[in-house]
């Protein structure tokens, strides 16, 4: 069953929420899997870091707030939605919150 775990850093490091400014993300890990939080318009968000087309994993690109897969170009809005292909499926997303200063994901 999912319960909130902490967000970490890829130094293993629990992140703190200030860390993830406005407009920007983070890959890290929740129990060891790869997970994106990122912030837009003061709310954080939480989505799997593993693209739906081959599980690479994807990066956050303040530039244009979107997460971008490195391995054959797909792009998803921060919703998780398919923004350019090859990926047909969007990211999943999960609920995110912060707890003592700290991020924690629920997945
Ligand atoms: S693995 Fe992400 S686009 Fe192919």
């Amino acid at each position: 069953m999912a319960e909130f775990k902490q967000f970490l850093s890829a130094l293993r490091e629990p992140v703190s929420a200030v860390e993830i400014k406005d407009g920007t993300g983070m890959v890290g890990t929740v129990g060891d899997v790869h997970t994106v939080v990122l912030r837009t318009g003061g709310a954080l968000h939480a989505l799997t870091a593993i693209c739906t087309h081959q599980r690479c994993v994807v990066v956050f690109k303040s530039e244009t707030t979107s997460l971008d897969c490195p391995c054959h170009g797909s792009r998803f809005k921060v919703d998780g939605s398919v923004l350019r292909g090859p990926a047909e499926s969007p990211l999943a997303s999960y609920p995110v919150e912060e707890r003592d200063g700290f991020v924690w994901v629920k997945r």
